[in-house]
């Protein structure tokens, strides 16, 4: 479709092109710190095999950021890369949003030290938390800024340092997820292609199935939080994949009804990287053939909100989405929290 013939949508909620506005995104970038931790480093550290690892989950190395690195600076890093491909300067930018559930620090925000880091000292900075979905989460209140004409360029972030909230005795965890950060920007561009929509959904009745509970105001930290483990990130596995299938799922089938789509339409299947066979799972309940799909969960393991944001970038570098296709991004995490976008490259 070009750009002259804009998409036309009877659902009001499939946003693109409202009131001659569009939410295009003119740059993606990300950073993946430079250590890799293989299975098989893993396995001199606990009772695991790389075998176990990878018919479990699909991931063969993560990458880990230096005791010096932080979520800001990965986040700074993918947002500098993004910023050079969308041609835009840090004073361009109006609106910094970051998605994590590992800020440097409680507050500040991680937003506001990413506009430190990258000079972008007229933006507004906020930090969102939904866990895994806060990519599709923090393109959904971006999107909502550049729609309402309040904003021209937002800057999306979605960056963690899992490695500080992971234990590292534990084996039901600590194979599974990675330090990154991916960042895209947003921007009305009346003659582009952009974000057709975003949806987001969350279920706070299964909190309990993935958390940290420790160094909120219920349980601040203390030498017992500690010793009891409380600030490494929990998680009930066969529930926590039971859950991201069904969630998935029914996001990814929210967002193609909205922009009246069919699966077979879209080009590239962008899902959360968490486990490999999530991902096939999601696939064959939305009838997806392999070659839609984008994985490189192998590479990275999860990377929680960083994790579409990632992928969406190495998709594009290596020519697998082109100007004009139909991408799908699907998401889930804790919370339980959910989510789905349909972009037209
Ligand atoms: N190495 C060897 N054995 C292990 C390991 C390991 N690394 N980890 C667990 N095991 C053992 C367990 O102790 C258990 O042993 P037991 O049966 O003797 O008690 C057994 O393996 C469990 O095996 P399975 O039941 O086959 O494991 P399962 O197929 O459920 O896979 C996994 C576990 C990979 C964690 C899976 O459940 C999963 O991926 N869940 C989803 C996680 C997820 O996607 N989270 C997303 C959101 S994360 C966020 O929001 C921050």
């Amino acid at each position: 479709m070009s750009a002259s013939s804009p998409r036309k949508f009877k659902n009001p909620r499939a946003t693109y092109n409202f009131l001659g506005r569009t939410c295009s995104i003119s740059g993606v970038g990300s950073y993946v710190p430079e250590r890799i931790v293989t299975n098989a480093d893993l396995e001199r550290m606990v009772d695991t095999t790389d075998e176990w690892i990878f018919t479990r989950t699909g991931i063969k190395s993560r990458r880990m950021a230096a005791s010096d690195e932080y979520t800001s600076d990965l986040a700074s890093r993918a947002a500098l890369r993004a910023m050079r491909k969308a041609g835009v300067k840090p004073d361009q930018i109006d609106l910094i949003i970051v998605a994590t559930i590992t800020p440097d620090m409680p507050f500040p925000s991680t937003a506001c030290l990413v506009q430190q880091k990258i000079g972008a000292y007229r933006a507004a900075a906020f930090d969102i938390e939904a866990a895994c979905s806060g990519f599709i989460y923090a393109l959904e209140i971006g999107q909502q800024f550049i729609m309402s004409r309040t904003y021209n360029t937002v800057l999306v972030i979605g960056a963690e340092k899992l490695s500080s909230i992971v234990d590292w005795t534990d084996r039901n965890t600590c194979v599974l997820f990675g330090d990154g950060a991916g960042a895209t920007i947003l921007q009305n561009r009346p003659d582009s292609h952009g974000l057709l929509t975003a949806c987001m959904g969350a279920d706070g009745r299964k909190a309990d199935l993935l958390s940290m509970p420790g160094g909120g105001s219920r349980c601040p930290a203390s030498k017992e939080s500690v010793a009891a483990g409380l600030h490494f990130l929990r998680m009930d596995g066969k529930e926590a994949f039971k859950n991201a299938v069904q969630a998935m799922n029914t996001a990814a089938q929210e967002s193609l009804r909205r922009c009246e789509l069919d699966i077979s339409q879209i080009k590239c299947i962008i899902p959360h990287q968490a486990n490999r066979r999530i991902i096939d799972a999601v696939s064959e309940r939305l009838g997806a053939r392999p070659d839609q799909l984008f994985v490189n969960v192998e590479k990275y393991g999860n990377t929680s909100a960083a994790s579409v944001a990632i992928a969406l970038d190495e998709a594009v570098e290596s020519r697998r989405i082109h100007r004009g296709d139909l991408v799908l991004l699907v998401v889930f995490g804790a919370g339980l929290t959910w989510g789905a976008a349909v972009i037209e490259w």
